[in-house]
């Protein structure tokens, strides 16, 4: 008598092929979170990243501005981003040194805003708009601003000097930041 011994397939009970089912769900669960979470950062970048952090801008190498005498003028290159939405600006600052330490002033008129030039021949800060005028530290003099120029914060990053370019409100007596 022929003996058939055929393998015979054993079906897989329901727990077995739900517990199958159950490891491969996490599984593809685990691949497309991995795969999503680049996609996210990409999309919500703008909105995570700070409007402070992108406020922050290059003025040069510590080593060209650190001899500084008279105020020195430089026009930044400024990108700021707002959610999805970047802005490109070239506010002025100037660059001065008081008690050994770097400083950076605003250009900002703090009257109604117009860009204040340095004077060397009168030795301080002259608006051409109305008249107010400022020392070599920004202190206000004469004319109508009701408050000096504005500090702006600074650091130094990998040897170079950078300021976090903010903008103040006008007119005031005190300083406000507005963006
Ligand atoms: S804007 Fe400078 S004095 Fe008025």
């Amino acid at each position: 008598m022929e003996s058939h011994d055929h393998e015979q397939l054993v079906p897989l009970d329901g727990s077995r092929r739900s517990f199958l089912g159950v490891l491969l769900g996490l599984a593809s669960t685990f691949v497309g979170v991995l795969l999503a979470i680049p996609v996210l950062r990409y999309i919500f970048y703008p909105v995570t990243a700070s409007a402070e952090d992108s406020n922050w801008v290059e003025v040069g190498s510590l080593a060209s501005v650190s001899d500084v005498q008279t105020p020195l003028r430089r026009t930044l290159d400024l990108k700021q981003r707002d959610g999805w939405l970047e802005t490109a600006s070239q506010p002025i600052v100037y660059i001065i040194k008081e008690g050994g330490q770097l400083k950076a002033l605003s250009a900002i008129c703090t009257h109604l805003g117009c860009t204040v030039p340095w004077d060397p021949g009168r030795n301080e800060f002259v608006c051409p708009c109305h008249g107010g005028t400022y020392s070599a530290d920004g202190t206000h003099i004469s004319g109508p601003p009701r408050r000096s120029l504005d500090s702006l914060e600074t650091k130094v990053t990998g040897g170079n000097l950078m300021v976090k370019y903010q903008y103040f409100r006008p007119d005031v007596p005190y300083k406000e930041v507005i963006s």
